[in-house]
């Protein structure tokens, strides 16, 4: 397996396993209702989002046959979700007390992880595609057919 495969794969476990911690929280603590934000995208952002990417970048070049488009453009996107995730979570666990601090945050965090969803809609798209038809037919089949 790839490694970004597999490093989406334990992000998520952690993250599953942090928001499922901040969940109880917040269940035996009311007042820790406040800090909803941050449980719901470490569950949806961090454990839902990063398995589909993970099982993604295994399963889809498996199923179409055809190279992952980029692999290098799927590491970059690891490590925009990751950094983009702590972000954005740190932004909304520090909104009730520091708002400035939190918009600033929530900005930087909420890009990358929004970029790194770009990369891996663009990236999962071209290899759904597969390799481009080359243009002109191969020199030796032109020679063949004239
Ligand atoms: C042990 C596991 C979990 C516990 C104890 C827990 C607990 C909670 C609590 C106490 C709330 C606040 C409810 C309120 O506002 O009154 C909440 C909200 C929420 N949780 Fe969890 N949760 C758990 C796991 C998950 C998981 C795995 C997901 C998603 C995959 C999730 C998604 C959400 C969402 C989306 C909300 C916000 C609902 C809304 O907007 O009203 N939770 N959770
Ligand atoms: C780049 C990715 C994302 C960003 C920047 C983002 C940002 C936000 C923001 C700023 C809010 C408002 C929070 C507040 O009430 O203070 C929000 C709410 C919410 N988002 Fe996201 N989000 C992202 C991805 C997702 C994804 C992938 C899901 C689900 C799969 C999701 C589910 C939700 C839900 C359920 C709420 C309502 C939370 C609540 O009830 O407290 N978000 N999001």
């Amino acid at each position: 397996m790839d490694w970004f495969a597999q490093r989406f794969l334990k992000s998520a476990l952690v993250c599953l396993g942090l928001g499922t911690m901040m969940g109880v929280w917040m269940a035996v603590a009311p007042q820790a209702i406040i800090y909803r934000p941050a449980h719901v995208h470490l569950n949806l952002l961090g454990f839902v989002s990063m398995v589909i990417y993970g099982v993604a970048y295994h399963v889809i070049p498996r199923f179409t046959g055809h190279a992952l488009h980029n692999r290098r453009m799927a590491g970059v996107h690891w490590w925009c979700a990751n950094v983009g995730l702590v972000l954005l979570t740190g932004g909304f666990v520090c909104a009730p007390h520091q708002p400035i601090a939190s918009r600033t945050l929530l900005a930087v965090g909420a890009s990358l992880a929004a970029g790194g969803s770009m990369l891996f809609i663009y990236n999962i798209w071209r290899t759904i595609d597969g390799p481009a038809a080359p243009k002109k037919p191969p020199r030796a089949l032109a020679v063949q057919t004239t």
